[in-house]
């Protein structure tokens, strides 16, 4: 891809040699991951309600993952702490805040923790972060990046879709 930008190529062409390239190969040298020494934590304590690997078809245009499969991971992870507590089936009511804090890519292994942060009424409360582990793939070490922060409200619903009362503990 290297220089690709200088070569007189039409549209085609370009998605051409972008369809061949090796995804790894784009991985570095298209989206020039991070490598800032800073940005590296632990994990949380405990074990992820979700880990999941992004593939090709969950990219944008642009070749980094796709800010709708990041919310879409979150609001699965947070609505499972929310069915456990409310024991039954949940609507998601607001996304309160979502901060994409760093890119997801290709490869990349995605953990993410869901912790109840407020039981209201009907209304269930949850904070979900993120982090991606990346690095071994191409033979280096693995650093673990917090990328994303999320706060969503679920509402305890019944089977007509009405909220209902969270039961007791
Ligand atoms: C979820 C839903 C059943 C709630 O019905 P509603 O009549 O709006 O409910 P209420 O106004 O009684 O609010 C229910 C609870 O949600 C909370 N809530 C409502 N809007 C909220 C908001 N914007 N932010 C945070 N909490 C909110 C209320 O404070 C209340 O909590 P509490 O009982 O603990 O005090 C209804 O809004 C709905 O069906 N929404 C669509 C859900 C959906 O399809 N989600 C998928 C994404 S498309």
């Amino acid at each position: 891809m290297q220089g690709l930008e200088k070569q007189k190529l039409t549209l085609d062409e370009r998605i051409i040699v972008f369809l061949q390239y090796p995804i790894h190969e784009l991985n570095t040298t298209m989206h020039n991951i991070p490598n800032d020494p800073t940005l590296n934590v632990s994990l949380p304590e405990g074990q992820p309600i979700l880990r999941v690997v992004p593939m090709p078809s969950d990219t944008n245009y642009a070749g980094d993952i796709f800010g709708g499969w990041i919310m879409s991971q979150v609001d699965m992870a947070g609505s499972i702490p929310a069915i456990r507590r409310a024991r039954g089936r949940v609507a998601t009511v607001a996304v309160n805040s979502f901060v994409f804090k760093q890119p997801v890519f290709v490869g990349d292994i995605v953990s993410l923790y869901a912790d109840i942060i407020k039981v209201g009424h009907t209304s269930i409360t949850v904070d979900v972060s993120v982090y991606a582990q990346r690095g071994v793939r191409e033979g280096g070490n693995e650093v673990c990046i917090k990328v994303t922060e999320a706060v969503l409200t679920y509402v305890a619903i019944d089977n007509n879709r009405r909220p209902k009362v969270v039961p007791q503990e």
